[in-house]
């Protein structure tokens, strides 16, 4: 799908995506670079980060790939001064990495509890902390008054309640947490706006494929308020925004792109009847007594 927005819109800035090598992070990275910007891609699979760079470069994108773990703080290190190093200056952090899957509460060790917490939460610290000596104003490439950009790729599951998803809401709890935090004191300190995406669930990803395998026979589509599930296009539009000049005054803040699908619940009532009905149930409370006493005198 073609972008609505102009080709150069990211223009000399460099953007390091944690998990940019498949799925959400990986069309991140592709629409940054349509839109000028120069892409390092971290991830702990090899082939997954050769093939993207390559797909990334034969688009015409400066694209270059560091294998690393985020749960891993000598790696976040390395991936951060081995970018700077080879693209000359840091602009943009996203961190899209994370790991899923389906558990009931008792089911799950406290052990597979702390791992996701450990990719999904400390991993975004760990990488936002190493790499704020670069986003921030004055640091090399960037001048005095200009800061970088976090943006953290979360989820609507904590907003509520989700079965089976116990150990992800509270790590996207803690990433939403956190991108309010830094924004607030990075936002002051170093003006590094940190916002975040909290995307529905988009087709044709891992993580969809994981929480609705095809095994289970499901009709998700009937219960959306816009009837369909979101694309990687989706999520990388929003990115594109955040992270231009369009978004220079948003800070701080966590969009759903989900289609409104957190605020959805089954319709309680026939939409045709509710005109007949509303007049109905007004003219029986009318007749209704308050409840008040009345008056003896
Ligand atoms: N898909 C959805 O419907 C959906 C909905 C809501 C939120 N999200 C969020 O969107 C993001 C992308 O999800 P996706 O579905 O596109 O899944 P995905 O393709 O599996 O993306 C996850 C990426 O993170 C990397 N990664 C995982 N653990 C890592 C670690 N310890 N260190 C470094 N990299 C690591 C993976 O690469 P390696 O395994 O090679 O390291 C992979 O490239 C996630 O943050 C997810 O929570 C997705």
């Amino acid at each position: 799908m073609e972008s609505p927005f102009k080709p150069d819109i990211l223009k000399g800035k460099v953007a390091l995506l944690t998990g940019g090598g498949s799925g959400i992070g990986f069309e991140i990275s592709t629409q940054f670079g349509k839109h000028g910007a120069s892409i390092a891609i971290m991830g702990r699979r090899k082939n997954v980060i050769d093939d993207a760079v390559s797909a990334l470069r034969s688009l015409g994108i400066p694209a270059v790939g560091f294998e690393g773990d985020v749960r891993r703080r000598e790696d976040a290190e390395r991936v951060v001064e081995a970018t700077v190093k080879h693209f000359g200056k840091l602009d943009i952090l996203v961190n899209a990495a994370a790991g899923n899957f389906l558990v009931a509460a008792e089911d799950l060790s406290p052990n597979g509890f702390k791992t996701v917490l450990d990719i999904d939460s400390v991993g975004t610290f760990t990488m936002c902390h190493e790499a704020l000596k670069y986003l921030k104003k004055g640091a090399p490439g960037r001048s005095s008054s200009t800061g970088g950009f976090i943006l953290n790729i979360s989820a609507t599951l904590h907003y509520t309640a989700s079965w089976y998803q116990i150990h992800v809401s509270a790590a996207k709890a803690a990433v939403d947490a956190m991108t309010r935090n830094l924004a607030l004191e990075w936002g002051t300190d170093y003006d590094i706006r940190v916002n975040g995406i909290a995307p529905g669930p988009i087709s044709d990803t891992t993580g969809l494929s994981k929480l609705l395998p095809q095994e289970i026979n499901h009709n998700s589509r009937d219960k959306m308020p816009l009837y369909k599930v979101g694309e990687k296009w989706d999520i990388a539009m929003a990115s594109v925004y955040l992270a231009s000049y369009a978004g220079k005054y948003i800070n701080g803040t966590t969009m759903p792109v989900d289609g409104g699908l957190w605020l959805s619940q089954p319709r309680h009532l026939p939409k045709d009847e509710i005109k007949k009905l509303s007049r109905t149930v007004e003219k029986r409370s009318r007749a209704t007594p308050s409840g008040l006493p009345t008056s003896k005198l």
